[in-house]
């Protein structure tokens, strides 16, 4: 029996998972790593943190579960997307990398769409220009540090970053690579034309490879920093939303999942891309080669609940106290609506002056109405990205339940009935790292194809049917939460200018 390890570059931590070949998870090792924000919507990290945690969690893991580095089969890598690394011409980090919740950008996306059309855009990179992607972190860039700009050689993504510090070999792989703004989405090839027009070389971005693909091995250097065997088998991985996607069995068309986690994402497989006019639902390569997916991503999901319990002054309690006091106020918060755009917003808006709201609020309201709202406005949330994946043709009924905030059942009967699918509750919830460490063995031949890996190792358990008399109070609320922002964004945008 052998091992296989995922790598999951995160935003606020590597976790290593190991993986039996049988399809066992043995267990995890997360290291954690700051995030600066040194400006207000400004999201910096430093790569050289990432690599720094992710040797120390792949020693730690080896270490607790006594592995031998002979036994490890493959690795495979999974990450935050879109987040900027600059390497010079030395392969050294420039500058901290600029992340996927930074939205500094807003000016270098308008002048994406002028000088490159919204057209042309969506038709070559199969998605319309939105802050937190990586496109535009380069042109602010050189709009705003030249002398960085000029120094810039070589730009990758966090994972593909560290799987060169592991190779020594640097490329991008494909399902990231879609979501820089820069390759074409259907032909899988950086897109000259959008390039041409910015006046930006593509000799600055590496060769793509697919997620399964054997991208190099082990140095010797890192055979000796980190305990593995030199020479073990390192695939290309995949961003962190694909990799959720083959880690949840998500891997084939008719499938969908939601992830809650600190941003929430609803995400349905597709055999064939599509062109998806409005709404910025995202367009990207699968880790299933020539496969695709969509999604929309909603900025603030677990953070909206986070930050609500923080600004509570409840930070010592647990969620759970708190969804237990939500679970006190009727569904549909007495009349209390939130909008959760505490980061702006992706999808539906791509708005990142958008701000948070509670609307409404009477003197009846307390503490359970507010938690209640904050919960069922991430649901609304969701519900407007389901409503643009049904329109773009995908005609799922269920989605697969992930990320942390899915271990609330009151959270998971909300939004099960504000959007009227069932929802899937998976045998294992690891998320990305146990797509990734899936990858690695397709790469290294344990498994026959990602399906195959997904289907033997993945199984649904329980499902979360829509409760039908809450359905009919989420119709009527959600038409008004649907109201609220064209209703406000004129003030969003003159607080935003204010503050
Ligand atoms: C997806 C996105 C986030 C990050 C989180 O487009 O920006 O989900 O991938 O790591």
């Amino acid at each position: 029996m052998g091992y296989l390890l995922g790598l999951d570059i995160g935003t606020s931590a590597v976790k290593t998972l190991l993986l039996e070949t049988s399809g066992v998870v043995i267990g995890n090792v997360t290291v954690e790593y700051p995030l600066s924000t040194p400006r207000p919507g400004w999201s910096e990290q430093n790569p050289e943190d990432m690599w720094q945690a992710t040797v120390t969690s792949i020693k730690d893991l080896l270490a607790k579960y006594q592995v031998s580095p002979d036994s490890v089969l493959g690795i495979g890598l999974s990450g935050q997307m879109h987040s900027s690394v600059f390497l010079d011409s030395d392969y050294k980090v420039i500058r901290p990398a600029i992340l996927w919740n930074d939205t500094r950008t807003s000016a270098q996306c308008r002048y994406i769409e002028n000088v490159v059309g919204k057209n042309t855009l969506l038709e070559e990179v199969c998605n319309p220009a939105l802050e937190g992607f990586t496109l535009p972190k380069v042109l602010w860039l050189r709009d705003h540090e030249p002398e960085n700009f000029s120094k810039l050689r070589w730009l990758v993504l966090p994972k593909d970053y560290v799987r060169f510090r592991l190779t020594g070999n640097l490329q991008m792989e494909v399902s990231d690579a879609a979501g820089m703004l820069m390759m074409n989405v259907r032909k899988r090839v950086w897109s000259k034309p959008v390039l041409e027009k910015l006046n930006l070389s593509d000799e600055i971005l590496p060769p793509i490879i697919d997620s399964v693909d054997v991208a190099g091995t082990i140095s010797p250097e890192v055979a000796r920093l980190t305990g593995l065997k030199e020479g073990t088998p390192v695939v290309g991985g995949g961003a962190d939303n694909a990799c959720g996607a083959v880690g949840s069995g998500v891997v084939t068309p008719g499938r969908g999942m939601f992830s809650l986690g600190t941003s929430g994402v609803v995400l349905a497989h597709l055999a064939e891309p599509k062109l998806i006019t409005h709404g910025t639902v995202h367009m990207f390569n699968s880790c299933v080669p020539n496969q695709f997916y969509m999604m929309g991503v909603t900025l603030s999901a677990g953070l909206s609940f986070n930050w609500f319990r923080n600004q509570m002054g409840r930070s010592a309690e647990s969620y759970d106290a708190l969804t237990e006091r939500a679970a006190t106020a009727p569904p549909g918060s007495k009349g209390l609506v939130f909008l959760p755009y505490l980061t702006g917003e992706r999808t539906p808006h791509g708005d990142a002056n958008a701000r948070a709201s509670f609307v409404g609020i009477s003197a009846t309201h307390g503490e359970a109405e507010l938690t209640r709202a904050v919960l069922e406005g991430v649901a609304f949330a969701f519900c407007d990205s389901v409503e643009l994946l049904k329109e773009a043709g995908w005609n799922g009924t269920a989605l697969r339940a992930l990320g942390g905030g899915a271990r609330s059942p009151l959270w998971k009967d909300i939004i099960a009935s504000a959007t009227g699918l069932t929802l899937e509750e998976i045998n294992i919830d690891e998320g990305p790292a146990l797509g990734a460490a899936i990858l690695a063995g397709v790469g290294a031949k344990v498994y026959g194809s990602v399906l195959e890996a997904s289907d033997s190792i993945i199984k649904v358990e329980r499902v979360v049917e829509p409760n039908l008399e809450w359905r009919e109070t989420y119709l009527e609320l959600y038409e008004v939460y649907k109201g609220l922002y064209s209703a406000l964004k004129d003030s969003f945008d003159r607080l935003v200018e204010f503050a």
